[in-house]
């Protein structure tokens, strides 16, 4: 059965000071998931949210909470995320971390776990997880800041993912991220993506509902 596709407004690129705004525009829009961006100063140059502000917006939505960690240890931060509220945490596979018992401790937390792959780092680092994950992300930009240029030779693993979970009877699911908007999304989904991150296409967007609507028709 073909999987829905399904557009994930990032609240990186809302109102940090009214991040309750920011959720209400996408569940109004008619959004059903949100990424929420976790940056913590070493992996990445940008600092952004921590668990208090997930389980502050948590009573707010019934979204689904796609929480992106960039931590450099993101093992000692999944309990706190999952009690936040999020529904599905997604780790890394560039710092260097247990991924495997990191992967079963969200699943024991009762949370969705998934995979991420920086543009540098091959997909191959990924594999051997792919049958552990509910959502492997494939980065199309690299991560730290919103705004940035879609990098379109990261297609290329969208679609090994594709091809892997094809042939491996698998079901994650496939979420780009970074630069992604009205003019490059159908590429992704082509390439075999089912959720689409959306930052600044989508909170500066003129018309953020038929955006979303064309997504997931
Ligand atoms: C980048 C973040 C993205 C970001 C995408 O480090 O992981 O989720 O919000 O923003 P846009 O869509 O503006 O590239
Ligand atoms: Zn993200």
């Amino acid at each position: 059965m073909p999987k829905k596709h399904r557009l994930a407004p990032s609240i990186l690129a809302g109102n940090h000071a009214d991040l309750d705004s920011a959720l209400s525009y996408a569940e109004s829009a008619g959004a059903s998931w949100v990424h929420i961006d976790i940056m913590d100063g070493h992996f990445v140059p940008n600092l952004t949210f921590g668990p208090q502000t997930v389980e502050d917006l948590r009573p707010r939505s019934k979204l689904h909470f796609d929480t992106h960690l960039m931590l450099a240890n993101p093992y000692d931060y999944v309990e706190a995320f999952a009690q936040a509220g999020s529904d599905l945490i997604s780790i890394h596979v560039e710092p260097d971390y247990p991924i495997a018992e990191t992967l079963q401790h969200i699943r024991n937390l009762g949370c969705q776990c998934g995979l991420v792959v920086n543009p540098p780092t091959e997909l191959e680092v990924m594999l051997p997880f792919l049958d552990q994950i509910d959502l492997a992300l494939v980065m199309t930009v690299n991560p730290g800041f919103g705004g940035q240029s879609f990098m379109t030779d990261q297609l290329l693993k969208v679609q090994r993912l594709a091809e892997e979970r094809a042939s491996q009877g698998l079901n994650y699911l496939i979420e780009v991220d970074g630069g992604v908007g009205e003019d490059n999304w159908e590429a992704c989904r082509d390439a075999g993506a089912d959720i689409f991150v959306a930052g600044t296409s989508f909170y500066k967007s003129d018309n953020p509902a038929s955006f979303l609507a064309l997504v997931e028709s």
